[in-house]
């Protein structure tokens, strides 16, 4: 078959993939190809079994897969039939020199950039789809302009909003989509091309055209604003702990305001995930290189109160259990950071397993997805862990159970054989406010909450 345009998505991790599976099944004219360095990951989106999890992923994907869709590590031969590339390579913090610890580090970005111009024999569309420090798509062209050999590229800006555990939906049904383009002939016309791939199931007034500096600012902010109102609240959970006051009401009380808007109030252990915490410490250094320092210590005040209640969940966990752990089993309920997931990355419950390990507890972890990148996140971490699929396994003999993910399962477990199971006095450390906490005390647990008062047995 003849198809319309060839589209190569180059980085096929749980943005690349997920969004040109998505793009292939709504365009079926487009031929559309994933690329990778990491070959064992190209393997498996080859395989029966996908190298990420996400709810629905797995149709996608086996409906299009080598029909319009393909996995292939040849970069170069994907460069050169491409028309459109988009690039959704990692771009973690910088972990070194300059910027360290804040900066994004833009070393695979910019070797893409330097192979796209190798292996280019037209001109092309280049689309940012990785999260970027504003105004990185002039480096992009620079590298491109100085080396092109008469070819034109364009560089979009298309940031790419999904969360993980509802990748698809929310590739399905975005609230928008972002594209930036430079305000010139050129730059609209590249603009129009991908306005037309996302009109294919978009609605075109959910399809936002900015300039290109927007769309790259747009993206840091909106993770920004989003992280933000977490840790809004659970700064008020600390209070509401010594106030006798409830969190989850206050959530429901204040989010009630439409200008406030009920989403992303919950309460949790903290936020985790790959992009959060890199986002905001790369708008900080922004700032900082602009010399805002105010803009900088404000933003990074939001990292800090993460930070702050990842180690108030430990402190309090050791606190209420007489001050020491050691020795003690206690069950980690989920490693993932969030429900329907296994990715772990800056996981709360990372931080939380080593904190427990100084404390020398023995760790037993459980999660329905998360084991096996648990384990990795934990393999140079010393100290006694065990891993357990099965959370009644997990359980068994522990002192305390912490729940640090909100899968859906650990609300249906039964609790009284959990209890029958464990040391006693046992404890419940609901990370993520999930369980029913007046029936676990009924049980006989004292359980501590995220942000509302604690149900003990204790005079
Ligand atoms: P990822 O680590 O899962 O995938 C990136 C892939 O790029 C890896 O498989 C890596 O091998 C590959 N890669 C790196 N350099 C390469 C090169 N030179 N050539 C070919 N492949 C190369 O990362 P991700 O979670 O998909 O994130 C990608 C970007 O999207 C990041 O900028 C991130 O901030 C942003 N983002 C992520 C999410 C999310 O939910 N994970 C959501 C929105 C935006
Ligand atoms: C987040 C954004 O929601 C996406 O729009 C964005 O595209 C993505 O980052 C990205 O740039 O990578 P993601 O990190 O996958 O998506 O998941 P979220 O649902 O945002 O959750 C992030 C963390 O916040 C999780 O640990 C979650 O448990 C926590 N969270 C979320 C809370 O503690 N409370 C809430 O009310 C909501």
């Amino acid at each position: 078959m003849e198809f319309k345009r060839n589209i190569l998505c180059i980085g096929a991790g749980y943005v690349g993939g997920p969004t040109m599976a998505v793009i292939a099944q709504k365009c079926p004219e487009y031929r559309v190809e994933v690329v990778d360095i990491n070959e064992a990951r190209i393997d498996a989106w080859n395989s029966d079994e996908i190298p990420i999890y996400e709810p629905g992923l797995d149709e996608v994907v086996k409906e299009v897969r080598d029909k319009n869709l393909f996995f292939s590590t040849d970069i170069p031969n994907g460069i050169k039939k491409a028309d459109i590339i988009f690039v959704s390579v990692n771009t973690p913090t910088k972990t070194f020199g300059e910027g360290a610890g804040m900066a994004s580090d833009l070393q695979y970005w910019e070797k893409t950039a330097h192979e796209i111009v190798a292996h280019s024999d037209k001109n092309k569309i280049i689309v940012e789809k990785s999260t970027l420090p504003v105004r990185t798509a002039e480096a992009m062209e620079r590298i491109l302009k100085a080396n092109s050999r008469g070819i034109k590229f364009e560089v979009l800006s298309n940031p790419e909003f999904l969360a993980e555990g509802s990748a698809v939906r929310d590739l399905y049904e975005p609230d928008r989509v972002l594209i930036g383009a430079h305000r010139s002939d050129d730059g609209l016309e590249a603009e129009r091309e991908l306005v037309d791939i996302y009109a294919h199931w978009v609605p075109r007034e959910r399809i936002i055209t900015t300039n290109l500096w927007s769309s790259e600012l747009s993206k840091l902010v909106a993770n920004a604003f989003l992280a933000q109102r977490i840790s809004s609240i659970n700064a008020i959970s600390a209070l509401c702990e010594k106030a006798d006051a409830d969190v989850s009401e206050i959530s429901y009380a204040v989010g009630s305001d439409s200008r406030v808007g009920a989403k992303f109030l919950n309460s949790s252990v903290g936020f985790g995930g790959s992009c959060f915490k890199k986002d905001i410490l790369n708008l900080v250094y922004i700032a900082k290189s602009y010399g805002l320092a105010e803009v900088a210590e404000y933003w990074e005040w939001v990292v800090r109160m993460n930070e702050y209640q990842k180690e108030r969940f430990v402190r309090r966990i050791v606190k209420e259990m007489f001050n020491t752990v050691a020795g003690k089993k206690i069950a980690l309920f989920g490693f993932a950071f969030k429900a329907n997931t296994g990715d772990t990355r800056e996981s709360p419950a990372i931080m939380v397993t080593e904190r427990l390990l100084e404390e020398r507890a023995l760790v037993s972890i459980t999660d329905p997805k998360a084991l096996d990148n648990a384990k990795l996140d934990l393999s140079e971490m010393n100290g006694a862990v065990t891993y357990e699929p099965d959370p009644y396994k997990a359980a068994d003999g522990a002192y305390a159970i912490a729940v640090m993910t909100e899968w859906q399962e650990y609300k249906d477990l039964d609790f009284e054989k959990i209890y029958a199971s464990m040391k006693k006095p046992a404890f419940i450390f609901d990370g993520r406010n999930i369980l029913d906490h007046k029936k676990l005390y009924e049980i006989g647990f004292n359980v501590y909450p995220i942000g509302k008062s604690a149900l003990t047995h204790f005079e």
